[in-house]
């Protein structure tokens, strides 16, 4: 017998991304309708405004040769100040964004770069990262392979409740706990999975609590803003960065891959200055630089003016995805007793809550139901923290972003007999879909 190979604690501890699961079924099963993936729509990947900015880098030797070359740690300065720039407009004159420089904007490959970096920046075996509950499973991953402890707060249809924050806090204090907490973690646009986005008003107290209670060091707030510019309905409302006066507290992570290309691999950070150094440390020993290629291909297209011209094309495409998966839901899940989804006005995800008895987790008898009917989505129960909150079976995720319209409403409505064949009707003996 070869002696076991032996692996380092931590990668001993990796349980890998429950999202492979559920990609290894929708290439096993290729006539399966996939609610499930999280990916932005393949057509309208902007293949002519990547053409126009690949065209543009190419035509001048030099440029084309630095964009080959090796960029800095951060990244490229003129994509950072054009970035900067940007946040600042997003979040009118009177943000605290005004006054920063690009010393504090670093690009990396997606956001989940920077959120790895910042994760590893921060936390020690055993500390502590509230959330909303449920959260990001990516994110809520990472966190587990750090050996980091995430523990949800309550979370409505306003998002993360800042009266359930402050009781968490005390809690935590009171149980000698409080110094372990270093983040609190919020996808605070259309977050995923539950579409939700934090309200306006609840904004400036969860900043506020983050610096109160950060008595024994930061607590840091991480905002993941990955679906900021995917708006289909009302206003956007200020970043909780603009709600940071001092800077000190609020790492804002943005990416380019829902509004422009997930393949291009480009997100960054706003960070706050003291943790720039010991993420760009952490940065150069993972590759000293993210992609210059592409980052210098997203300044191009950016200068080029074809970026919002794009987003306000996805935004057009998925708000008829979104209203038509809506309707779905009204017409085939609004009959089912103890059925209820929540309505986003954008990002990719419809929560679906269901009754409490039904298990719709991947082992559970509605997953294999669904499965009989040719749908997957994400099961509800890979989202939920390690703890906190109970960890609700119950639940799914259902994505608009890749299917068309009608494959959604054939999608919700095989979900819609599998939930009736779960609650004990019969299931279906029509094949709907072809099934070679
Ligand atoms: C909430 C959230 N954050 C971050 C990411 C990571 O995106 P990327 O690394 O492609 O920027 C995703 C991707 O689905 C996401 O849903």
């Amino acid at each position: 017998m070869p002696p076991e190979p032996h692996l380092s604690r931590r990668a001993s501890q990796a349980t890998g991304q429950p999202i492979s699961f559920l990609m290894e079924q929708a290439l096993a099963h290729p006539h399966l309708i996939s609610l499930a993936a999280g990916f932005v729509d393949q057509e309208t990947l902007p293949v002519e405004a990547a053409r126009q900015a690949l065209e543009a880098l190419w035509s001048d030797p030099a440029q084309a040769r630095a964009a080959l070359q090796y960029g800095t740690t951060p990244g490229d300065p003129a994509l950072r100040e054009r970035l900067l720039a940007d946040l600042i407009a997003a979040d009118g004159p009177t943000s605290p964004i005004q006054g920063l420089t690009i010393e504090q904007l670093v690009l990396t490959a997606g956001s989940n770069e920077l959120l790895h970096l910042v994760a590893d920046t921060i936390f020690d075996p055993g500390d502590i990262v509230l959330t909303t509950s449920p959260s990001y499973f990516v994110f809520l991953g990472l966190a587990k392979n750090l050996g980091v402890r995430s523990i949800g707060v309550a979370t409505d249809d306003e998002g993360l409740v800042p009266e359930a924050l402050k009781d968490e806090l005390k809690r935590l204090d009171a149980a000698g706990e409080l110094a372990r907490v270093k983040a609190i973690y919020v996808v605070s646009y259309f977050d995923n999975p539950r579409g939700v986005t934090l309200a306006a008003a609840r904004r400036p107290a969860v900043v506020e609590l983050a610096k109160r209670w950060s008595r024994h060091g930061t607590i840091y707030v991480i905002d993941d803003m990955a679906y900021r510019e995917l708006r289909y309905a009302g206003d956007d409302v200020p970043s909780l960065r603009s709600f940071d006066e001092s800077g000190d507290t609020v790492v804002a992570a943005h990416t380019f891959s829902k509004s422009f290309s997930p393949g291009l691999r480009v997100g960054y950070g706003l960070l706050p200055k003291r943790l720039v150094g010991p993420v760009c440390d952490q940065k150069g020993n993972v590759n000293f630089g993210s992609p210059h290629f592409n980052q210098r291909l997203v300044a191009t297209m950016l200068d080029q003016g074809t970026f919002w011209p794009h987003v306000a094309l996805l935004r057009a495409e998925y708000r008829v995805k979104l209203a038509a998966m809506l309707a779905a839901c009204e017409e085939h899940l609004a009959p089912l007793a103890g059925v209820r989804w929540l309505r986003p006005e954008g990002g990719l995800y419809v929560w679906l809550e269901m009754p409490d008895h039904l298990d719709a987790g991947p082992g559970g008898r509605l997953f294999e139901l669904a499965m009989r009917e040719k749908v997957l989505y994400v099961p509800g129960e890979y989202s939920f923290p390690g703890e906190g909150r109970p960890r609700r079976r119950s639940t799914a995720r259902l994505s608009f972003g890749v299917q068309s319209c009608e494959q959604i409403r054939l999608g919700v409505a095989a979900l819609a007999r599998a939930i009736r064949a779960a609650e004990g009707g019969p299931l279906t003996e029509i094949p709907r879909f072809d099934d070679r």
